[in-house]
């Protein structure tokens, strides 16, 4: 995808056209990590304005990371750690305007300046986390949240459970 074919309009405009997009790429596969891996490719893509996103996955009690782009990460994130921890142990989408004012960020990315990290869940279980990281403060509003949330659900829904 090239710059001038990245989605464009409103953010809901934008995220309906990835969620379209996302459905195209998700059709007749199930694997959960070959869809993660296209997911984040697509809003790595997809979205301007980010420096890191991907997936870390609940294995044993901990995060895990998995498919992603950007920097290597930090592998292993525990329940309640960092702002992705944190989502873990609410099941709550988190928006962090300002990294450094949340307390216990883990800075894999030394250039993240602000993060949202929505939880993926299949009904009540918690699969695990999606995170998007940008260099810009107050990069992400509940516009994305809102999106990112829906094609979370959308890959939850397309892929068998891991
Ligand atoms: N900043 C995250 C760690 C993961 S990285 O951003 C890829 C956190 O505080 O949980």
């Amino acid at each position: 995808m090239l710059a001038s074919e990245r989605p464009a309009g409103s953010k809901a405009q934008v995220y309906r056209e990835l969620v379209l997009m996302a459905e195209g790429l998700f059709r007749g596969e199930r694997d959960a990590i070959a869809n993660a891996a296209n997911l984040a490719a697509l809003l790595w893509m997809g979205l301007e304005g980010l420096n890191w996103v991907g997936f870390y996955f609940m294995r044993c009690d901990e995060l895990v990371l998995g498919p992603f782009q950007g920097k290597p990460a930090c592998v292993r994130i525990a329940v309640g750690a960092g702002v992705c921890g944190t989502a873990a142990a609410s099941k709550k989408t988190i928006i962090v305007p300002d990294v450094e004012a949340f307390p216990g960020h883990i800075a894999c990315d030394a250039a993240s300046r602000s993060e949202l990290v929505v939880p993926l869940l299949s009904g009540p279980r918690l699969i695990g986390v999606l995170d998007l990281d940008s260099p810009s403060r107050g990069h992400f509003d509940d516009a994305d949240a809102s999106g990112i949330e829906a094609l979370a659900a959308h890959w939850v829904t397309a892929s068998d459970s891991i």
